[in-house]
């Protein structure tokens, strides 16, 4: 096992398994998510570079009721939407050039076989528990009502609105059953008490061991601090079991229950793991066993620790599994200082950005920021184009630029056979060390320091040293390829410790440079005598009016968002609306339906939802007030033809006399649909 916060960088090879917690597949992938992901894809490219054998899986979260209520207000079945939740979630981690060695699902077969089988030897061990339990029911949806999905008014402040386990805005938690005025989120009714036997871990029988685990495993001492506090408090059974209807797993002997999602999503870590030996011939048994000397760790957020170091080490423990070697948990991502938001045009997709930005801004700007701890980071939108346009063009890409001229014009594209300045190169190369602890303790934001100083130094020689100046004195022109040489290899040495962050830079500096893919230790040989291409821009600056145009686009994406909202309310809304009482056949054929042609629409003075309709209907033209207004420009209704309410009584409004009512249907906003009928109508004609 990996023995603590800062494991001294080693040259043995080292099996690494890790992970970065699974993404629910009912939304998209924010850059609230890109923090964590980018944090792990920058430790399993420095593990691989440093030439251990690493594998990164991660996978869809698929299971529960959000997932299931979002399938089913989609119209798909839940299979559809996470399938399509996978598609986009994996196009966006690759445009941020995450490379996963796998993808899975928990809605998987291996996911299934390792729940069951987990399932089955903690329960056979007798660390499963049954009791019954009263819980809020939908009467009308015929299902348990999971603390998120019933709202009511706080019982602590009053406040409206709040959800059943707590409230946003004086804080307090209680249960559902404290929440004044009830309602179910999904049907809209009051739900009841209903009673249920569910199945329940009992995490208190491994208070000893996790204790144990916990002074072994790779833990911040912030993280270690909150699990004694846990300690004290005591630890509590767990509930892993949901009723039917649940998208998820049944529960192999109980029928009609499922395992909680957040049972089988960490289960899914090493379903995705086992995807993968069957894919690459590895030894899943021999990974996951007890006394493995291969190391599990698990990148995540503060949100989910209680999870991953008290319920998980406990489980696989239980069920005879290795347990991890490190929990590396971070703090949440701020924009501007503030909580990533949508009315501020802040709460930024990863597809928004990857379609303004490149993904290797972010990525080094993340790095800068990410240490070990829990803190919270800021993505200062001002302060991130400085930093990329100051330290990765201006400094770093700046030394190739600035050497490669005169070797591609004056030296045939051709570095020079001897390194003019080995004390400098040897700085540079002794520098990896340091820099490799950094990226091995998380301590991206040293590492970054580091490398920029370095970047500086590079900077500061072609700067003393001048070969603009020397180049125009053919006298001293093995000086400029000398100078130019050293340039070059203080850049390459700069891209191997940037290439876990940056390997399209990387990739483009290869090319550059036409060598094969760098790996950690080429840092310490100078290349020398060797032949380069031409040299290209390997990285343009951010110009301030690509972030202008990020944010508008996110506001654009929240409104879109909203309006679909609204229109789902709207739905929602018409889909409990009480249906009206029976008319019969005769009461129908008393409707004189007509189609008429819309002659004129135009607004009406002091009303926000109406228009005035001129409708001719063959034997006569009506005035017919319609709240048709969010719907319709007034002139593109005019000339085509609707359905009218012919022998309605004229009725007296605010702002006239209306004389029938037009036929409309929709959820309201922009979505209300006036019934045109087919083009060979005519006005007058009755409709049947
Ligand atoms: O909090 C979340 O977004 C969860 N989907 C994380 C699951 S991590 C792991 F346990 F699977
Ligand atoms: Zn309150």
């Amino acid at each position: 096992m990996n023995s603590g916060a800062n494991p001294p960088v080693e040259k043995k090879t080292r099996r690494i398994l890790m992970t970065s917690a699974l993404p629910y597949a009912n939304g998209p992938i924010h850059l609230g998510h890109m923090v964590e992901v980018i944090q792990a894809d920058i430790w399993a490219r420095f593990q691989k570079m440093r030439g251990h054998e690493c594998y990164y899986v991660c996978a869809e979260d698929a299971h529960g009721t959000p997932i299931m209520i979002r399938a089913r207000n989609e119209g798909i079945t839940p299979e559809q939407l996470i399938a399509r939740m996978y598609d986009e979630h994996r196009r966006d981690f690759t445009g941020f050039l995450v490379e996963h060695d796998n993808y899975h699902t928990t809605h998987s077969t291996e996911n299934r076989e390792l729940a069951t089988l987990i399932y089955e030897t903690l329960r056979d061990g007798g660390y499963i528990a049954r009791r019954t339990i009263r819980q809020a029911y939908d009467e009308k949806e015929g299902m348990f009502l999971p603390d998120r999905f019933i709202k009511g008014t706080c019982p602590r402040c009053g406040a409206d609105d709040q959800y059943g386990d707590n409230c946003e805005a004086c804080g307090a938690t209680y249960s559902p059953a404290d929440l004044k005025n009830p309602v179910s989120v999904i049907s809209g009714t009051t739900p009841v008490e209903r009673e249920s036997e569910h199945f329940f871990f009992t995490l208190d029988r491994f208070a000893d061991s996790l204790k144990a685990w916990m002074t072994q495993a790779g833990l911040h001492p912030a993280v270690r601090a909150k699990l004694e506090e846990w300690f004290e408090a005591g630890l509590q059974d767990w509930d892993i079991s949901r009723d039917a209807p649940y998208f998820g797993f049944e529960i192999p002997d109980a029928p009609g229950k499922f395992f909680y999602v957040w049972l089988d999503a960490p289960i899914g870590y090493l379903a995705s793991f086992k995807a993968l030996c069957a894919k690459r011939g590895l030894d899943f048994d021999e990974w996951l066993a007890p006394d493995s000397d291969t190391e599990m760790v698990h990148f995540i957020g503060k949100d989910i620790y209680y999870f991953h170091t008290l319920f998980w080490p406990a489980m696989l423990k239980g069920a005879g599994f290795r347990q991890p070697s490190g929990v590396f948990v971070h703090g949440f991502l701020t924009v501007n200082g503030a909580k990533m938001s949508k009315s501020r045009g802040t709460f930024i997709l990863a597809k928004t950005y990857l379609d303004h930005l490149d993904p290797e801004y972010l990525r080094y700007y993340f790095a800068g920021k990410l240490g070990p701890g829990v803190d919270d980071i800021d993505l200062n939108l001002e302060d991130f184009v400085a930093r990329v346009n100051a330290d990765l063009v201006g400094k770093v890409v700046n030394i190739a630029s600035r050497c490669a001229g005169f070797i591609n014009s004056r030296f045939d594209g051709k570095l020079a056979g001897v390194m003019k300045e080995p004390e400098l190169f040897a700085e540079f190369a002794t520098a990896a060390t340091g820099i490799a602890q950094a990226y091995e303790n998380r301590e991206y934001s040293r590492a970054m320091r580091d490398i920029m100083l370095l970047a500086d130094k590079a900077n500061q020689y072609i700067d003393a040293h001048k070969p603009w100046v020397l180049a125009k004195d053919p006298a001293r022109v093995t000086e400029v390829h000398d100078i130019c040489t050293v340039g070059l290899n203080l850049f390459r040495q700069l891209v191997v410790y940037l290439k876990p962050v940056l390997p399209k830079l990387a990739e483009r500096t290869e090319a550059f440079l036409q060598i094969e893919p760098l790996e950690w230790d080429d840092a310490q040989r100078p290349l020398l005598d060797h032949a380069i291409s031409a040299f290209k821009p390997l990285m343009t600056r951010i110009d301030p009016k690509q972030i202008d145009a990020l944010i508008e686009k996110t506001r654009e994406d929240v409104a879109k968002e909203n309006a679909t909202a609204g229109r789902k309310q709207a739905k929602a809304a018409q889909d409990v609306a009480p249906l009206a009482e029976t008319i019969s056949i005769d009461d129908f054929a008393r409707v004189d339906l007509r189609i008429a042609r819309i002659v004129k629409a135009e607004p009406v003075e002091g009303a926000d939802k109406l228009l005035r309709l001129t409708l001719d209907i063959g034997s006569e033209t009506r005035n017919v007030f319609a709240g048709i207004k969010s719907a319709y420009e007034p002139a593109a209704l005019e000339g085509r033809l609707t359905v009218m309410v012919a022998n309605l009584a004229p009725r007296k409004m605010r702002f006239g006399i209306s004389e029938g009512m037009v036929l409309a249907a929709g959820p309201g906003g922009k979505d209300i649909f006036i019934l045109e009928p087919d083009q060979g109508a005519q006005p007058g004609m009755r409709v049947k």
